[in-house]
């Protein structure tokens, strides 16, 4: 994790992104880099779908001519790791979040909040699939690359709580990534000849 990836006071500040946390609201500005209004577009179109859950941030506001999102303060800061109950309510909220059409791309455990009750809450939805229809191609991949992030987090905080099943679904997308791996590095031999 670069180091400048962390809230600092209530601002949170990298070269893409400039975030105030305020007490009740947040204001999410895209700076103008790369994919921006791709990213801005997608985290909007995400927060759309998952208004009526709970634990994700609701979308108050669009400024589109500052590419900036108002979104509701959820409790807590960035978690540094996660307990037995954290694991089980956040694969709750992925349940949700997948039945509501959003997939994520990655799951780094910055976008994971806890509080000091231990209450969580899942941000930062500007990377995401959104289901077109249930047997899409893109879309099942999507959920799979969603659950397999999960499963990352579990195994590197409470490994104990997975299952033989899910040891089996980590090495074999451990495996299929590493053939992805190697065929894109022949892939840009190819192409720099
Ligand atoms: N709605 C929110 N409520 C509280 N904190 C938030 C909220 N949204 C973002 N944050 C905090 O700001 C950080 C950066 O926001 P995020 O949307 O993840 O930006 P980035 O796209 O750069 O990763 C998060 O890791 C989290 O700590
Ligand atoms: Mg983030």
């Amino acid at each position: 994790m670069s180091g400048n990836k962390q809230v600092i006071g209530n601002i949170y500040n990298t070269e893409k992104m400039f975030l105030c946390i305020g007490d009740n609201l947040v204001t999410k500005h895209f700076k103008k880099s790369s994919n921006y209004l791709k990213r801005f577009h997608q985290e909007r179109k995400s927060l759309l779908r998952l208004q009526q859950l709970a634990h994700v941030p609701h979308l108050m506001a669009v400024v589109d001519r500052e590419t900036t999102l108002h979104l509701s303060r959820l409790p807590g800061c960035s978690a540094s790791s996660l307990t037995v109950q954290n694991l089980i309510d956040l694969e709750k909220i992925v349940k949700q979040m997948l039945a509501a059409g959003v997939a994520r791309h990655s799951m780094p455990i910055r976008d994971v909040l806890v509080d000091d009750c231990g209450e969580i809450s899942l941000v930062d939805f500007e990377r995401s699939t959104l289901r077109s229809f249930n047997w899409s191609p893109v879309w099942l991949i999507a959920t799979k690359v969603t659950k397999y992030h999960y499963l990352k987090l579990v195994e590197q905080y409470q490994p104990q709580m997975l299952t033989e099943k899910q040891r089996q679904q980590l090495q074999k997308a451990l495996v299929i990534r590493q053939y992805f791996l190697v065929f894109r590095k022949l892939r840009d031999y190819v192409r720099r000849r």
